[in-house]
């Protein structure tokens, strides 16, 4: 098989890490997820106390991403692990209003763009498909109901040890769909070339399956 590069965006908690991760090992290919860079600038502006200038900040920052063949992808920031604290709630809560800023997406863009250029790829995030990788061999968005991602966040919280509450979860991820779908630069939208997935009520697998079928329909 040719080596492909994929571009698989939706909005928050749509499945797309777990599918994307599934992917990438069956396909032999490097899974990126793109929020977890978002997410560790946004753990950088809250060590800071949140400042206002993000030129400063990305100037001050240093971000890479390496790969462990048991624990996945791993954020370094500034010499520092920080994926364990990637998914808190702080972070989460902040991390759409620290993504939608200019000189953030810039950065990350670039790294992204880099990561990519050798191919065997599978990326997911916002803008994978319209901005990142606009030449992507196959872009899927992936959607699910707000219901059913809601309780999936809670059950992928248990297993954190994280505690939420599916109400609470269903208010802030439809805020995060809203700031994500709105926002100036690079809002979330489907590209014109994307083919929609919708996981709700379907298993990992049927959508891994449904995913592979248009793999191969270009491969
Ligand atoms: O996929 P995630 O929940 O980890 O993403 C966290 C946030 O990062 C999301 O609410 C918006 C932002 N994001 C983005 O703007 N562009 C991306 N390519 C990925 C994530």
């Amino acid at each position: 098989m040719k080596l492909l590069n994929i571009a698989l965006d939706g909005p928050a908690a749509a499945g797309k890490s777990t599918i994307a991760k599934l992917l990438a090992a069956k396909l032999s290919m490097i899974y990126v997820d793109t929020g977890a860079m978002y997410r560790a600038i946004t753990y950088k502006y809250l060590q800071q106390n949140k400042p206002e200038d993000f030129e400063h900040l990305i100037k001050t920052t240093d971000l890479s991403l390496t790969y462990d063949e048991v624990k996945g992808q791993r954020v370094i920031l500034d010499n520092q692990d920080v994926t364990d604290y990637l998914r808190e709630n702080d972070v989460t809560n902040n991390v759409s209003y620290v993504a939608s800023k200019e000189a953030v997406r810039t950065f990350a863009v670039k790294k992204q763009q880099e990561l990519s250029a050798k191919k065997g790829i599978v990326m997911d995030g916002r803008d994978i498909g319209t901005v990142v990788l606009p030449d992507a061999d196959l872009k899927v968005y992936m959607i699910a109901s707000v219901e059913e991602r809601a309780i999936r966040r809670q059950k992928d919280n248990e297993e954190r040890g994280i505690d939420s509450k599916v109400d609470q979860l269903k208010q802030e991820i439809a805020d995060r769909d809203h700031y994500d779908m709105n926002r100036k630069i690079s809002p979330l939208k489907k590209a014109d070339d994307a083919i929609t997935v919708d996981t709700t009520g379907k298993s990992i697998e049927n959508v891994i399956e449904e995913i592979l079928t248009l793999v191969h329909s270009i491969a």
